[in-house]
């Protein structure tokens, strides 16, 4: 029981429940790893809710970030590792080949919004319901959850600054920009990540950014999760999304707190003229710039195909353990990052995903996994994140561990 930390933990997201009344304290984390205060180990899916996918504390970047904390964590000025991996994240970022870096996602999100903004002269930023773009007060309206994220009958819940989407709705996005005429931009991710991992539908964000274009507003594409988990790069690039900026974060920091905006350079260079404001006592400061550069060597020799090819071989070894027990069981997502849904065909939608949400069984496969020592996040709308030190035998071990609680769930 904790008395001075308000419930036990500072994002709230990231609590874990009790397990026979116990908390779960972790004592570290080291590659797919993470170690509970009784020094037992377990199998991480969380991976720092994405924040990794090299493995938890990478010999390479741990080495780097030591190095540039002896060196001095924040020297104020200048300094010249931040060129090097601002050089380094935007030559995987193409056209969009300009850097700023924040300590968060929700700070670059915040950033990319006050970009379109600016360049716009307009006021709206347009964001999916039950999506998920940081925790800053705009972006907060309508998340997965949220009476506003279901937008029942056809209403558009709004506030001062910000509009939503129905995600996958083709017609809703020709509506919204019929409706209003001051939206700066859409903000959006290439799949429905922090609702359950819905995919978009074949075509759809496709319409959605040429619908923003004809329209006169910007695409922000919010890959703070995506980015660099399913290939080195933004995974909205890979299926033919144009965005005019992007934020990204996770990934490209291996567990140190850095995130950025990315944009197109006539974007960024309001921000370097300054009318656009910028500030952040420690953005891109030289243990995030270190984190980054010793993330990018990494990266760039990771075999992304292999880690996604583990990932869709444990997807399968998941859906057959339950169904060699009589639960159908489904998967959604990339083989990198995948929700587990009680049913038998992944939502194609947030109203198919409220259906389809089983909290109690969600939480009973948290808690029967957590017991043979692997875990996963005990919401329904949680993800599976796996990294590059989730080798063949990790993932044979977890297919084991998921036949185990497979049939003790049926029993
Ligand atoms: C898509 C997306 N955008 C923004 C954020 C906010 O990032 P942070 O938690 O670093 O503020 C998150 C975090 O989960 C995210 O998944």
């Amino acid at each position: 029981m904790t008395t001075h930390l308000v419930g036990g933990i500072s994002s709230a997201g990231r609590a874990l429940p009790p397990l026979d009344g116990k908390p779960f304290i972790t004592r570290r984390s080291n590659g797919a790893y993470v170690w509970d205060d009784a020094q037992r180990r377990y199998i991480d899916t969380a991976l720092g809710f994405g924040a990794t996918v090299i493995g938890h504390a990478h010999p390479l970047v741990v080495e780097a970030v030591t190095a540039a904390l002896r060196n001095g964590p924040m020297p104020a000025f200048a300094h010249d590792g931040e060129e090097e991996a601002a050089r380094l994240l935007t030559s995987a970022t193409r056209h969009l080949s300009r850097a700023i870096f924040t300590n968060t996602g929700s700070e670059a999100v915040h950033l990319a919004c006050r970009i379109a903004r600016v360049a716009t002269g307009r006021s709206i930023i347009a964001k999916m319901a039950a999506g998920y773009d940081g925790w800053y007060d705009d972006v907060t309206l309508g998340q997965a959850g949220s009476g506003d994220a279901a937008m029942l009958a056809n209403a558009r819940p709004s506030r001062e600054r910000t509009t939503l989407l129905r995600f996958n709705d083709f017609d809703d996005v020709d509506q919204l920009f019929a409706e209003n005429g001051d939206i700066a931009a859409v903000i959006l991710e290439p799949m429905l990540a922090n609702a359950g991992c819905v995919p978009a539908a074949p075509g759809y964000l496709a319409h959605v950014e040429a619908t923003a274009r004809r329209h006169g507003a910007l695409v922000i594409l919010d890959e703070v999760l995506m980015g660099f988990r399913t290939g080195l790069g933004l995974t909205g690039h890979g299926i033919g999304l144009e965005a005019d900026l992007a934020t990204v974060g996770k990934a490209i920091g291996s567990g140190i707190a850095v995130a950025a905006v990315v944009g197109r350079p006539e974007l960024m260079a309001l921000a370097e003229e300054g009318a656009v404001n910028r500030a952040g006592t420690y953005s891109g400061n030289p243990v995030a710039a270190a984190a980054v550069t010793a993330t990018f060597q990494v990266l760039k020799n990771l075999d992304y195909p292999a880690l996604m090819a583990r990932g869709e071989r444990l997807r399968h070894g998941i859906r057959a353990a339950f169904a060699k027990n009589g639960t159908t069981v489904t998967t959604s997502g990339e083989g990198s990052v995948f929700t587990i849904w009680f049913g038998d065909r992944p939502p194609s939608n947030y109203a198919e995903t409220l259906g389809m949400a089983n909290a109690a069984m969600t939480l009973k496969l948290h808690e029967t996994l957590r017991r043979h020592g692997l875990l996963i996040m005990p919401f329904a709308f949680g993800r599976l994140y796996l990294s590059d030190a989730h080798t063949d035998e990790v993932i044979d071990a977890m297919i084991d561990i998921f036949k185990d609680a497979a049939r003790e769930m049926a029993a």
